[in-house]
Parts: C-alpha cells; sequence; structure tokens
C-alpha cells in the first residue's frame, strides 16, 4: 500500500489523474472501474484537460462503474448514469457502448447484479479502480455489515449515507433508500487500486481503514489484504495518522 500525502484536493485530484492517465497511457485499452461522489470530480477534470490537450486518449478504454441508485432513471440529474456523463464521459471520446453502469432501473434487480457480475467476470477484472470513501467507511455502496458481500447486490443505504448525500438533492427525502453496488470481492479482483479521500470527515474512515484490523463493519479495511493500493487523500483527511506512520504504511 502506498499513501499519497497532498497538501490539498487540487495536489490529490492531480495526483489521482496521473495514476489513471498512466494507466491509460501504458494500456490504451484498459478497464477502468470508475467511482462518483465529489472526491473524483478533480481528477475527472484534470483528465479531461489532459484529453483537450491531446495527452490522452479514450478511444478503447473500457469502463465499468461500482454503483447506481435503486430507482433513478439513467436521465435523472441526481443518477449516477448523469453524474458520469457530465463529470466526463461527455467532455472524451470514450466510446458510450464501452461505458457500463449497474441499472438501477431493473424490474428484476437481482437478475441485474448478476448479469453486471456475469459481464465483470467476462472483462477479467479491471486493471484500474478508483474509489472514494464514505464517512462510514464504505467502498462503492458496500456499507458496514457483519459480513463482506462479494459480488453486485442491491444494499439498503444505511442512515448515514443517506445523510451525507442528502447534499446531492433537492431534499433529503428524495434521496434513494436502495442502491445496487459491486461487491468487495469484484473490487479486490482490480490490478491497481486508487483511493481518493479529501477533507476532515474522511479523517476516521481512513484512519479505521489503514490502522485498525480488518472488519466488515470498516468496509474499506479489505483494503489492507490487496497488493496494489494507492491511497491519495489531503492533509485533513489524513490528520489522524502520523506522517512517520505514513511512511511505514507506504512501505508494507
Ligand atoms: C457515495 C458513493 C461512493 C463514494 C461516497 C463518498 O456513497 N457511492 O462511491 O465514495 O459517496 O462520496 P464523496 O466523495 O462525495 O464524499
Amino acid at each position: 500500500m502506498r499513501i499519497y500525502k497532498e497538501p490539498d484536493y487540487k495536489a490529490v485530484s492531480r495526483r489521482a489523474a496521473n495514476l489513471i492517465s498512466a494507466q491509460i497511457i501504458s494500456k490504451p485499452n484498459s478497464i477502468l472501474g470508475l467511482a462518483t461522489g465529489s472526491s473524483p470530480i478533480g481528477a475527472y477534470q484534470q483528465l479531461i484537460m489532459w484529453y483537450q490537450k491531446g495527452d490522452l486518449d479514450f478511444r478503447e478504454v473500457i469502463s465499468v462503474n461500482l454503483d447506481e441508485y435503486v430507482g433513478l432513471s439513467k436521465k435523472d440529474p441526481q443518477s449516477y448514469h448523469s453524474f458520469m456523463k457530465e463529470q466526463l464521459f461527455d467532455s472524451v471520446n470514450i466510446d458510450p457502448k464501452n461505458t457500463h453502469i449497474p441499472n438501477g432501473m431493473a424490474k428484476d434487480l437481482v437478475s441485474a447484479c448478476k448479469d453486471y457480475d456475469t459481464f465483470l467476470s467476462s472483462l477479467g477484472g479491471t486493471d484500474l479502480q478508483l474509489l472514494g470513501i464514505g464517512e462510514n467507511a464504505h467502498i462503492g455502496f458496500n456499507e458496514p455489515s457483519n459480513f463482506f458481500e462479494s459480488n453486485t447486490h442491491v444494499v439498503h443505504l444505511s442512515q448515514s449515507t443517506i445523510e451525507a448525500n442528502a447534499r446531492l438533492f433537492p431534499s433529503i427525502d428524495l434521496v434513494p433508500k436502495q442502491a445496487i453496488t459491486m461487491g468487495i470481492l469484484t473490487i479486490l479482483q482490480a490490478k491497481k487500486i486508487v483511493l481518493i479521500a479529501s477533507g476532515p470527515k474522511k479523517a476516521q474512515a481512513l484512519y479505521q481503514t489503514l490502522l485498525e484490523p480488518i472488519t466488515p463493519n470498516v468496509p474499506a479495511s479489505i483494503l489492507q489484504l490487496h497488493k496494489d493500493v494507492s491511497i491519495v487523500a489531503d492533509e485533513a483527511a489524513l490528520c489522524l495518522i502520523p506522517d512517520e506512520l505514513c511512511t511505514k504504511i507506504s512501505k508494507r
């Protein structure tokens, strides 16, 4: 595991974008696992700038997103489909046919989850999985639980996640109560993982993720088991972890 401790969100975004662009440059047909939320927005903006300068080419990239709310149509402004179009897809030359996001409107959600897993397996795992982290250390929408759920599944969002995500909706009542998310095993099958965290609200989650025992109550703690994880975080998010521990963890 490697920790990139950056001074602020701008530097976090640039660092994360660097890691993603290195992946695309070294393998133009990379399979990228993409994330939503505020955390990756700056990295996406940086990638768009490099694309516009002619330094990056998404023509052969395949993307698979972590999650989607249940009950929001693709066109709903709060859906993750809309988020990805606005924040990245519409501004780069990725082929829309190569972009994949779980279908939260499926009549049969269980089958939709199975289909997503079958598709992910056919790809053989992502080359690079981008992650944010929830204040309760959820990744994707894998909420704290008594066990790690392996595969893509429907999840009931925790009250704390609903509250944290309410800022993006006109009212808290409009935040969906359920989502479809890739499971933990699928996330761990990525060859590389890049987790972005910014701001003091993520400090506790990062502390538990990096320094406490692995437990499904802290879903991101499972990342301790992955062999190629980069944590890209600002000083505020890493404020509970002394510098010498950051260095120690980076050497693990
Ligand atoms: C949502 C997403 C997660 C994301 C989390 C944190 O719950 N499903 O993938 O990591 O929010 O979001 P933010 O980056 O806005 O803090």
